[in-house]
This record gives C-alpha cells, structure tokens and sequence, in this order.
C-alpha cells in the first residue's frame, strides 16, 4: 500500500515536506497545497511553493484549484512550465472562502464545469491527472455523477474524503457511501479521512484491499513518525516520536528565523507546527508554546521538551 501526504493549506509547505521527509519518512508521494489566482494572476507564493528547487528532495504532486476552465489553463500552464508530469485538481475543498467561489467541493455541484475543466486536463497531454474529492457538495448523488464523468478520462487516480463538502469536517466519514464510489469508478481509488494511527491504516486496507494508496493529512502533522511505524511494523514510544518532532523543529524553526520577518511570523509558523501535537507534548509546556509572544520565551519552552 502508497501512503501520501495530503495538502494542508498553511502547514505542509515545501520547507515541512522536505523537512518531514529527512527525518520522518516513510511517504510515497507528497501533495501540494492548492494553487490558486488571485484576482486572475497565480499567487507567486504558491508558485515558490512548487518549484521544483525547492522540492528536489520529495516526490510531489503539485494540486491546482479553479473556478472553472478560465482560471484552470494558465495554472495547469504554469505547472507544465514548471516541468512537472503529474498535476492534482482539487474538487474536494470546504471552505466558504472557495466554495463560494465555485472552487473545490462546489464544482460537484456542477457537472458541465468538471467535464469542462477534464478537457482542458487531457488537452495537456504532458500532465498526468488526478482528482482530489469529497461524495458531494450537499448530497452523494453529486459524487456518483462526477464519478460517471471522470470514467471518460484518462486519470492517475481519483483520492475520495468520504463526507460532504457542507459537512466541513463534522460527523464520521461515510465507508458505504466511500464504497459505492469507489465501485462505479474505473479508476484506481486512494482513501483519504481521520486517519491517526497505524490500525487505522490496517482496518481501511483489510476494508478496501484493492486500493491504489492511502492518503493521510491531519494524522501525519499530529503524528509525523505515523507513515514510518507503519512500515516498520511497531508503535514508536512517545519518547521516541517526540525526539522526531523537536528534530524537525529544529530545523523548521532555523529556516523560519532565516527567512520570515519579526517574532510574530516566526512564532505564528512555529505554532502551527505544534497545533496539531498537543497530545505528543507535555500540556504545560504545549501551553506556553502555544501562547507566547516573545521568542525567548518559546525558545525556553521547546528546550523544556
Ligand atoms: C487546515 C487544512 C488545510 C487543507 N488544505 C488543503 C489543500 O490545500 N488541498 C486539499 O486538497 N485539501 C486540503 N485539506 C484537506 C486535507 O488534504 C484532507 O483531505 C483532510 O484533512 C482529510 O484528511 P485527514 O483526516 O487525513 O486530515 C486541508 C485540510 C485542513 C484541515
């Protein structure tokens, strides 16, 4: 079985990636956050995100999301010149901030606009797709619908977050619902959803043996060592998967200080790497990570660890 690391938009940038990867370990394919126009120019961020330079060390898939064709050609352009062969068109994203935008899991909602934008994907011929979605934006019957399109394209693999695009993230993911997608697709499916320990990866892989990979977001920022117990077969102790984190800490917080400007940068992007690690981290000293406002102060706190 492939594990991939999902995109998460304001943590796994290209300095986590390759960071996770030296030190952790254990995925087969990372996935950028999404790239997106601004006002119809590509956000130069996102860009510097995906260059390949700054990517050397990992395999990555770069993702894209749109409103439509208009926004999608010159993001799929962008990602051709950048010299990547694989490109991964987000229809899964719940956020309002896209959705009303007809971005992500909206464009479900719009069947005319998905077999749009998958023309204008197999007139790249250089770029190899997939599609990164949810059973629906308000219903399932969405997901089904979309399904039958994309069964008319050539795609890499299909990546289905089993619950709604108006769920957010509430409620339990839908394995009969994940199930009949995954049946009406002729594409090889990647599972991807509240995975967090390695007998969640058994279960889904016993459940679903025919899957192409696993694709693991939340669990692998609260848990990085989580793709590599897996394939050594053992839980690491908790001691063990802290000296993993503060190893990568210390080198995300080196080129955070190298390249963000004033405390508060520094501190906001060492906070988000901790978020998710509270269970990992001693509650005192989470707090005070978490809360600071000086540099001193946390640097205090991470020598506490
Ligand atoms: C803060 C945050 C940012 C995210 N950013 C992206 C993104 O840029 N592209 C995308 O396809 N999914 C994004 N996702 C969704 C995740 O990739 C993943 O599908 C979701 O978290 C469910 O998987 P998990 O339970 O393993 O985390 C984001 C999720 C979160 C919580």
């Amino acid at each position: 079985m492939k594990l991939f690391f999902a995109p998460l938009q304001g943590y796994t940038d290209h300095t986590y990636r390759s960071i996770h990867n030296e030190v952790a370990g254990g995925i087969d394919a990372y996935f950028s956050p999404f790239v997106r126009c601004d006002n119809g120019k590509i956000r130069n961020k996102d860009l510097n995100d995906i260059a390949p330079e700054n990517n050397s060390s990992i395999n990555l898939v770069p993702q894209v999301i749109a409103t439509g064709v208009d926004e999608l050609a010159p993001l799929l352009d962008a990602v051709e010149q950048a010299g990547y062969r694989r490109v991964d068109l987000n229809l899964g994203c719940p956020f309002p901030l896209q959705t009303g935008r007809g971005r992500g899991a909206a464009a479900l909602a719009n069947p005319d606009k998905v077999e749009n934008m998958m023309q204008l994907l197999q007139q790249h011929s250089s770029l190899k797709a997939s599609v990164k979605m949810r059973l629906g934006f308000t219903s399932t019957d969405e997901g089904l619908k979309t399904i039958v399109i994309l069964n008319n394209f050539d795609l890499q693999h299909i990546t289905i977050h089993p619950r709604l695009g108006v769920q957010q993230y509430k409620g339990q993911p839908n394995l009969e619902a994940f199930a009949r997608l995954k049946e009406a697709s002729h594409h090889p499916i990647v599972y991807n959803g509240d995975i967090t320990s390695t007998d969640d990866i058994n279960r889904i892989a016993s459940l679903f043996p025919d899957l192409d990979a696993i694709m693991i977001g939340r669990g692998l920022l609260a848990r990085p060592t989580l793709a590599r117990e897996w394939r050594e077969g053992r839980e690491y102790s908790n001691a063990e998967r802290l000296a993993t984190s503060v190893e990568m800490h210390r080198r995300l917080y080196e080129y955070a200080c190298r390249t963000l400007q004033g405390d508060q940068q520094v501190l906001a992007r060492m906070q988000a790497f901790w978020e998710y690690q509270k269970p990992l981290v001693d509650k005192k000293v989470y707090k005070r990570l978490m809360k600071t406002t000086s540099l001193r102060n946390y640097e205090e706190a991470v020598r506490s660890l």
